[in-house]
């Protein structure tokens, strides 16, 4: 049987899957480095600049770095980008399985901003791009002399971008755009600045000229930001898990300090990796954020039930609540659901809704239909361990509607 809602379910998952690979990938090859480099001997005979001793899987690694380049080209060279462009595309796919194809139900939040779906499409892709325009033209401004600065300006632009998402897009969309336009600013800065700069100082040695040491400085700034912007990005693409962090009016606040925690915990290990010291006190600074963000997440999560039932159906939402069968689906998801996945739950120990799925009024139901048919119709996923004893007829109705209405 052809089932779209059930095959486009398993592209999500497989193409998250390959995300998940491409980034540790990336981000793995991407700590080896940095700690590689800043664990370096220094204090060397010869024309390296340094090396470090390794050993690892039985064999003994012995690392050497040459500052700019050796004075003769290796034939064989290792360059390191396809682990940041595949991160960058496979996120990029799932963001449109999501968020796009999706967008219903996960980008556009009508109480927010009542933009039909290619608009939130629009806005969601734009942003991306111009962020990074933007970005990039501070770091080209004179402000790359000073780097300080250009990092209080960068956490600026990616507070504001937080504040901005969130008033016209879903919790979960902001805080997964804001780790979006961050990803795409590493992944630009690899393949805009990074390797271009390599390319050139290649192809300088290869023609017996002396390359511009500039071009080694740019990379190292832009390498510095994507260095502390890391663990932010992990964060934020976790966040969509866990809607106390992205289910409540402060959530761009929160995300705010955790840029601010990726910057404590990365301080750490960089000054330790460098030998230069034990930092402990940003742990103490860390574990502070983290409790903020504790506190700012029991903000009240949803909007009151009354304002919820007073708001008038999307056009998405009135397909699937006027499609044959609606009244009987709902009736089953009243009685087997809503005790968990309510604004205020009744069921002992859930204390708020599981994943922020919502299945009280109406347009809660019919918004979320694909979802209820591939939980509760086709899988047996919920309710959880069938809590709420839900019969094969009561899944017979769901399944009867939710293809009623034409998935
Ligand atoms: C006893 C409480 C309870 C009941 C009853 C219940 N759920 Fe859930 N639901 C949960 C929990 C807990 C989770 C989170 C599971 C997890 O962490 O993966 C969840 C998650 C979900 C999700 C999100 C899945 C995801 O991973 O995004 C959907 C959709 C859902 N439930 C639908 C339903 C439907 C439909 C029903 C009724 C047929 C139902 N639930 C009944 C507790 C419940």
């Amino acid at each position: 049987m052809y089932d779209f809602a059930v095959f486009w379910d398993w592209m999500a998952f497989a193409v998250r899957w390959l995300h998940v690979i491409t980034a540790i990938a990336w981000i793995g090859s991407s700590f080896y480095f940095i700690a590689l480099d800043l664990g370096l001997n220094r204090n060397i005979p010869g024309p390296a600049d340094g090396e470090e001793w390794q050993v690892h899987g039985g064999g003994f690694y012995h690392i050497q770095k040459y500052l700019v380049a050796p004075e003769q080209m290796p034939d064989h060279l290792t360059w390191f980008k396809w682990e940041s462009y595949a991160t960058w595309l496979s996120g990029a796919a799932l963001l449109m399985i999501v968020y796009w194809v999706g967008g219903e139900l996960y980008l556009i939040d009508a109480q927010k901003a009542d933009l039909a779906l290619w608009q939130g499409i629009l806005i969601s892709a734009a942003s991306l791009t111009v962020g990074w325009l933007v970005y990039d033209f501070l770091c080209k401004s004179g402000l790359g002399e000073r780097p300080t600065l250009l990092m209080v300006l960068l956490f600026v632009l990616l507070v504001a971008m937080g504040w901005g998402y969130n008033q016209i897009f879903t919790g979960r969309a902001m805080m997964l755009h804001l780790g979006a336009f961050t990803a795409t600013i590493m992944t630009a800065n690899v393949f805009f600045i990074i390797m271009p700069n390599q390319r050139i100082v290649v192809d300088d040695l290869q023609n017996g000229r002396t390359p511009d040491p500039k071009y080694g400085k740019i990379a190292k700034l832009r390498s510095t930001h994507n260095n502390y912007l890391t663990l932010p990005v992990v964060f934020l693409m976790l966040s969509n898990h866990y809607p106390l962090a992205f289910a409540t009016e402060y959530n761009w606040i929160i995300a705010s300090l955790v840029f601010l925690m990726g910057v404590t915990i990365r301080h750490y290990f960089n000054t330790r990796h460098a030998r230069t010291g034990n930092p402990t006190w940003t742990w103490l600074v860390t574990a502070l954020l983290f409790l903020a963000i504790i506190w700012l997440s029991t903000a009240p999560m949803y909007k009151p039930l009354e304002e919820a039932e007073a708001q008038p159906l999307t056009s998405y939402e009135e397909r699937f609540a006027s499609a044959e069968g609606f009244e009987e689906a709902h009736d089953v998801v009243l009685g087997r659901c809503s005790m968990c996945h309510a604004r205020e739950p009744v069921w002992e120990g859930i204390l708020w809704a599981p994943k922020g799925v919502l299945l009280e009024t109406e347009a809660d139901i019919a918004r979320n239909a694909k979802q209820i048919y591939l939980q509760a119709g086709v899988s047996h996923a919920m309710p959880p361990a069938n809590v709420t004893y839900m019969e094969p007829e009561d899944r017979d109705a769901i399944i009867r509607w939710v293809r009623n209405a034409g998935l």
